[in-house]
């Protein structure tokens, strides 16, 4: 019982040293970070998912088809938000979290978004989102950041209206080079096989309708590829479960 939860407390105090690395991270980051993403590292993730959400959303049923509330998750400075709101105007309730402060700041100059928090992505989802409260959630090149994703699995289904949207992003990582899902590449980022992502998305009630690999962005002058996936909470399963 003590050796388990030493083993728990351990594991805590590695989460949250990783948190704050990346906290610092990005912070020294933030001033630079968009004229080097998009100009240097060709980075265009935020346009693709929000042409994948508009041309899914366009596939459904009015209520659908009109997103009210978005949360971006790692949100950085901001360049999702202003897609989505380029995608979807001023009707839409937009939030954005991220761990640095310093990119949050760059994020609230240009006003895109209503509300921005400082705080861990799980975090907020696990208390600050209601239940089936969110029509759409995004993680642009957050994700290679956590480890184990099955509480954020759980926790999109269960903020996520039925039908809502998760959309992110991945490292691409061959099931045949990773344990349980995952590697930690050189770079200390982490990458998740398709298999994992599936298999957690089908444990989760969430219906893969893309997964894409593209190229992310450049990295040592050559283009990182990555898998984008646009899920869908499946209200089919949803219903089957219930009735089961
Ligand atoms: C590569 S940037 C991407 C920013 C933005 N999504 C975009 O596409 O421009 C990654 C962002 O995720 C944030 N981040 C990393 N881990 C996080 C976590 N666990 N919770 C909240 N934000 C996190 C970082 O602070 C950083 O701003």
């Amino acid at each position: 019982m003590a050796a388990t939860w030493i083993a728990r407390a351990q594991q805590l105090t590695a989460q949250a040293r990783h948190r704050l690395e990346v906290e610092e991270e990005f912070d020294e980051y933030a001033e630079e970070f968009e004229e080097h993403l998009v100009t240097v590292l060709d980075y265009k993730l935020p346009e693709i998912l929000a042409t994948k959400l508009a041309h899914h959303a366009s596939l459904e049923s009015e209520h659908l088809a009109q997103p009210r509330r978005v949360v971006d998750l790692g949100c950085g400075t901001g360049l999702c938000g202003r897609a989505i709101r380029r995608l979807l105007g001023e009707s839409v309730e937009l939030i954005g979290v991220d761990l640095s402060a310093c990119m949050l700041a760059r994020a609230k100059e240009d006003g895109a978004y209503d509300a921005l928090f400082q705080r861990d992505l799980l975090a907020h989802l696990e208390r600050h989102e209601r239940a089936e409260a969110v029509d759409v959630l995004l993680a642009a090149d957050v994700l290679i950041y956590v480890e184990h994703l099955e509480k954020v699995f759980r926790e999109a289904h269960r903020v996520l209206k039925r039908g809502g949207w998760f959309l992110f992003s991945t490292e691409l990582a061959l099931d045949t080079e990773v344990t349980e899902g995952r590697v930690v590449r050189e770079s200390g980022r982490i990458a998740h096989s398709r298999g994992y992502i599936e298999a957690l998305a089908s444990e989760h009630s969430l219906a893969v309708l893309e997964a894409e690999t593209i190229p992310l962005r450049i990295e040592d002058d050559v283009p990182l590829p990555g898998d984008c996936y646009v899920l869908q909470r499946d209200m089919a399963k949803d219903l089957r479960d219930r009735d089961a």
